[in-house]
């Protein structure tokens, strides 16, 4: 057979040909404003620590924070997500720190709002900073108590809310929270408040440094989160959490992990009109780390590939702890 000079008859090679007319024909951007800085605050003042297991990554001072916020404004963050450091003398059994109004967490709210009063905050519900066995909700006889946890995670909104928080984020996995909080909050007159939920949350593995980060690792030991955290084997289940979500209330969906559930995002954000966002967790964010430390991999450009590849399966804004550095360097747009 012969060649001829018509084969092949289909040349994708030339919508690929020069810088320019593949920017032309991209389908999916990471911009600045696509991503939220999760903040690690700490007690004390003028404090950075290193979380050793996510380079780059520091605990901070509410001081401190402050100014990574006003840095991450400049660089087109629209929003950060707090999560406290929780000193384990303040840790109890029924968490009850969780719902003091004048916590780390809501001062931290207060003093970044008043600083930078443009960027949104994200809270976290869940009471595993608090607990003294590390756990998302209340231990019963060996088992999370659903009711008795919902009813806690929902006064931890109010006071999250009266503190300043922009959007709730439950993150604690227990069956009816979305609206048990949505109604809690507008009772109290919260009706703006928004409620991000972590509808779709596995028990992953990949979490493992976010825990050393706040300090729950030695209190969850060995025991995991498998009966209430959704089991990393099923994708039909994190359509019927979206589904019920969004009934309770939910103004945001959140899959997480992010880059080993590319599927999930995907499914969950063909199948619903809300926006869904994607947590890049810590487990990720470290690999890629580690293996850029060792000179295994481009880390800059393996980060910006993940974060793309969040976009490309759906997802609208992204979660991840390198987003202070991708912002610079994408610059605002
Ligand atoms: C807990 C919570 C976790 C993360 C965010 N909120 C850990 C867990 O469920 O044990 C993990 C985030 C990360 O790994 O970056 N409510």
């Amino acid at each position: 057979m012969t060649i001829h000079g018509t084969f092949p008859n289909t040349r994708l090679r030339r919508n690929r040909k020069a810088p320019w007319i593949r920017s032309l024909v991209e389908e999916h951007q990471i911009r600045s404003c696509d991503l939220i800085l999760p903040l690690f605050v700490t007690e004390g003042q003028q404090l950075s620590e290193p979380v050793k297991s996510l380079p780059g990554v520091n605990r901070l001072s509410i001081d401190q924070a402050i100014i990574t916020c006003q840095r991450a404004a400049e660089r087109g963050i629209k929003a950060i997500a707090l999560f406290p450091v929780v000193p384990l003398a303040k840790k109890t059994d029924d968490a009850k720190e969780a719902l003091n109004p004048d916590n780390l967490l809501c001062q931290a709210i207060a003093a970044i709002k008043a600083a930078v009063p443009t960027l949104g905050i994200i809270t976290d519900i869940a009471l595993d900073p608090y607990t003294s066995h590390g756990h998302d909700g209340l231990l019963v006889n060996g088992d999370i108590a659903n009711d008795a946890t919902v009813h806690i995670l929902c006064q931890q909104a109010i006071i999250q809310a009266a503190a300043g928080a922009d959007i709730v984020a439950p993150s604690d996995m227990m069956d009816g929270r979305i609206r048990a909080i949505r109604q809690k909050l507008d009772i109290h007159g919260y009706q703006d408040v928004s409620i991000l939920s972590y509808a779709v949350k596995y028990a992953s593995s990949f979490y493992g440094p976010f825990r050393d980060a706040v300090g729950s690792a030695t209190n969850i030991g060995k025991s995991g989160k498998h009966t209430y955290q959704m089991d990393p084997a099923n994708s039909k289940e994190a359509l019927r959490e979206a589904a019920l979500d969004i009934e309770e209330g939910a103004d945001m969906l959140m899959v997480k992990p992010g880059l080993p559930y590319l599927d999930i995002i995907k499914v969950v954000s063909d199948t619903f009109p809300l926006p869904v966002f994607a947590y890049q967790v810590s487990g990720e964010y470290a690999m890629i780390k580690a293996a850029a430390a060792n000179g295994w991999i481009d880390g800059d450009q393996v980060m910006l590939e993940s974060l793309l590849a969040f976009k490309r399966a759906g997802a609208r804004a992204i979660l991840t702890y390198a987003a202070l550095d991708i912002a610079a360097k994408l610059g605002n747009i």
